[in-house]
């Protein structure tokens, strides 16, 4: 697997989690999450014969999931303080930071972000920061301020926030 020059994989807190090999300043492209586009049906399939596998894809749009799969993207573990957001791009997912990063730094971003009103997946969460919210769940259920932050900084893709309205 080649993570490019920005960033590495390494031991984390919570399994091998993804760690910034240079600095990265507000905003900053981190890495694109590639892999392949698939079907709800098909995320449901690993579910049942691999679910590390149908818990690490991405919603990609109202209708579409992206499995990262021997990538990159399968190491960008969850914060509830996290300094990365995910970008939803004409051709893709980026991963950009959400505040500066420093050498070192695990990079991490909030799931909930990605996880739509009509997903049902949720995780106990083991970030271990002081604003924990102990549960991952979908973005409908994040606490009202955090949910303003977080679309004030704009790191809640629009099709995730039309799951709320649908
Ligand atoms: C995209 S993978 C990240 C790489 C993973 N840590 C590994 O070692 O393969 C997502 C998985 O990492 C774990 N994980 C990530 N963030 C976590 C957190 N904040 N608390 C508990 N487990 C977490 C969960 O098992 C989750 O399904
Ligand atoms: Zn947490």
């Amino acid at each position: 697997m080649n993570y490019g020059k920005s960033v590495t994989v390494r031991p984390v807190r919570n399994g091998r989690g993804m760690v910034a090999l240079r600095a990265f300043e507000i905003d900053d492209l981190i890495c694109r999450i590639r892999g392949r586009i698939v079907t709800p049906k098909v995320v449901w399939g690993y579910w049942k014969t691999d679910p590390r596998r149908g818990a690490n894809c991405y919603r990609f749009d109202s209708e579409l999931y992206l499995d990262p799969e021997g990538e990159i993207g399968v190491f960008s573990n969850h914060s509830c303080n996290p300094n990365a957001r995910l970008v939803r791009t004409k051709s893709g997912l980026q991963l950009r930071a959400l505040k500066k990063i420093v050498i070192g730094r695990e990079i991490t971003h909030d799931y909930s972000t990605q996880t739509g009103a009509d997903d049902i997946w949720t995780m106990k969460c083991n970030c271990g920061e002081r604003n924990c919210r102990g549960k991952v769940t979908s973005v409908a259920k994040l606490p009202a301020a955090v949910l303003r932050r977080y679309q004030r900084l704009g790191a809640i893709p629009a099709f995730i926030l039309e799951t709320m309205t649908d």
